[in-house]
């Protein structure tokens, strides 16, 4: 029996973006009903596993325009500046709002905010709490979120459609995972705040959630993803596991050294060895060329063969003890666990893995999508101001700045719109159907869930990594149309509906199958290198043709087209990305 509800504006997704919009609204007007959706209760949202650092800029020796500099050059000016620009200026004031809320920030022996410099910036300007930076600001987030009385939370319920009804988003079809029970909830605005889609990758720093669940809900409602071939490979992640192992260890001075013990970042034109890391230089170069180096690197034979591929050493040793552990406390429990290391007397073995998406849901600043009623905001959302690349530690204010905007933008909408329509009640009873007929009834069906998985993972790695060709992109999307088509013959052992892990690895896999298509047709169609998008046939950027965003959107037979949208360049003209001065 199908379940229903109302509420006014309902968030999907309970990590740092959703629970800021959430408390966004309660603010705004305390008389809206607010709907938290999330699969899995809001402390284990990703957000909790981010380690760095978050970007705003706090020193008298820096300025908004250098953070928004850093921001344009480092996304190889493919950022819409007057996004960046709103983005700086708010980036302090959220995160000053998270210290009266709680957050408990390090600080200099003074009493100031403590900053730590951070890849591709040129001053210190990241705001951290130890390298627990993402944890102690979710916590902050949800326990600010449980003072408001209008805010109702479904922990642990999936979202598998959105309701779409008079060109507008009217709520969403919701399965609570404990129960199997399907619950149709109505809106009159919904915020899609689900991060990115890590796991279409097999190696990848992402919680095994982050499945790109609200890219595919939008892009399957009819809202265009933005920029879906720019990936994020992050320089330092732990072999086999893709554990993060934190920017912030080399922004305390950590070394990247390859078999010969040699720093080679100075030979990729990011400046020259110094006895400690230099601000723009080398070990603090920008995740997409620090990753592109690790490749030529191995293609020079001077990684080290390990048991889970090549790897390069992270070089802690002379920082000493007592700074690991009070600035990489946890870098240090992450190593010993997983690879019974002590940094303070041994180098960490690490290699470049899929950490983020610069491109998501299309969305304005104000993070509201082409489709009526539908926002979205951090990791899921592209606004833009990550462009080609992002910056370490831009994330997390990001998924502040745009939260709440998106939070007061919903919350204005809703109070302005009727209760759902009929039509709304009939779509959910539909999806109840198609669940149910589809994967719980239907026999005979002989493809697994988690081949289907692999094959996928196993595809992105080799279509669309940190170089591609047009030959390689071609060969992932006709692997990807094969699999969607197989998908349809899935068969599920758990036709039970209490805690079925199997269904949910069923609707995630179909998310992400959608999404990986996404991203291999911008791919394609991108025929430059840009940022973190590296073609081996078009090594060069081409700012005559592609600086644009790329647009993509699902066609009637469920095949993705792209169209182009220019890029908003205000102050900062194209120029040269230049590191190591
Ligand atoms: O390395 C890190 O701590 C990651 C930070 C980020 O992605 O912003």
């Amino acid at each position: 029996m199908l379940d229903f509800s109302s509420h006014d504006v309902l968030l999907v997704g309970g990590g740092g973006a959703g629970l800021r919009a959430a408390i966004a609204i309660a603010e705004t007007d305390p008389k809206l009903r607010v709907a938290v959706v999330s699969k899995v209760y809001p402390m284990r949202s990703h957000t909790v596993s981010a380690e760095g650092g978050a970007a705003g800029v706090i020193r008298r020796d820096d300025s908004l325009d250098e953070h928004a500099y850093d921001t344009i050059s480092g996304g190889d000016w493919l950022c819409d500046q007057d996004d960046v620009e709103a983005f700086v200026k708010e980036a302090p004031e959220e995160l000053l709002r998270l210290e009266h809320w709680g957050c408990p920030w390090s600080r200099e022996a003074d009493g100031h905010i403590a900053v730590r410099p951070f890849g591709g910036m040129k001053k210190m300007r990241t705001w951290f709490a130890a390298d627990k930076t993402g944890f102690h600001m979710l916590h902050t987030l949800f326990q600010t979120s449980l003072k408001y009385n209008a805010i109702t939370r479904y922990d642990e319920f999936f979202v598998t459609k959105l309701l779409v009804d008079d060109d507008r988003v009217q709520g969403v079809v919701a399965l609570e995972l404990m129960s199997g029970k399907i619950q149709a909830i109505s809106a009159k605005a919904v915020i899609l705040c689900t991060g990115g889609c890590g796991r279409v990758f097999r190696f990848t720093t992402n919680a095994s959630i982050k499945s790109g669940d609200g890219m595919a809900l939008a892009y399957r409602a009819g809202a265009p993803l933005k920029d879906m071939e720019f990936v994020q490979y992050h320089p330092t992640g732990l072999p086999f596991t893709g554990i993060l192992i934190t920017e912030a260890a080399r922004s305390e001075g950590g070394y990247l050294v390859n078999k010969d013990g040699y720093r080679y970042l100075q030979d990729y034109n990011l400046g020259t060895a110094q006895p400690k890391p230099v601000l723009r230089s080398m070990e603090l170069g920008p995740r997409d060329r620090l990753s592109q180096a690790f490749v030529k690197e191995y293609e020079r034979g001077r990684t080290i063969d390990g048991p889970y591929g090549p790897v390069v050493h992270l070089d802690l040793r002379h920082l000493g003890e007592k700074v690991i552990c009070t600035k990489l406390p946890f870098v240090r429990e992450l190593c010993l666990k997983y690879e019974n290391i002590d940094p303070v007397n041994e180098m960490v073995p690490v290699r470049p893995v899929v950490h983020y998406m610069m491109g998501g849901v299309h969305t304005d600043i104000n993070g509201a999508t082409p489709l009526k009623g539908l926002y979205a905001a951090g990791e899921v959302a592209c606004v833009s101001i990550n462009g080609a690349n992002r910056l370490g530690s831009n994330s997390l204010p990001e998924l502040l700045v745009f939260g709440a905007r998106a939070g007061r933008a919903a919350a204005m909408f809703a109070a302005e719109q009727i209760l759902p329509g009929r039509q709304v009640r009939a779509q959910a009873l539909d999806e109840e159907a198609r669940l149910e007929e589809h994967f719980l009834q239907e026999e005979g069906g002989r493809e697994r869930v988690s081949t289907i998985r692999e094959e996928m993972q196993k595809t992105m790695e080799e279509s669309a990594g940190i170089y591609r060709s047009g030959e390689s992109l071609r060969r992932g999307a006709d692997k990807l149309h094969e699999l969607q088509e197989r998908f349809r013959c899935i068969s599920l052992d758990d036709r039970s509906r209490t805690c079925n892990t199997e269904l949910l690895s069923a609707l995630e896999v179909s998310y992400m199958l959608d999404v990986a298509e996404s991203m291999i047709q911008c791919a394609l169609q991108r025929t430059e290198s840009r940022g973190a998008h590296q073609r081996t046939d078009y090594p060069a950027r081409n700012d005559e043709n592609f600086l644009v965003h790329s647009l993509v959107s699902r066609t009637q037979d469920g095949a993705p087209r792209v169209k182009y949208l220019p890029v908003s360049i205000t102050r900062w003209p194209p120029g040269e990305r230049i590191y190591g001065t």
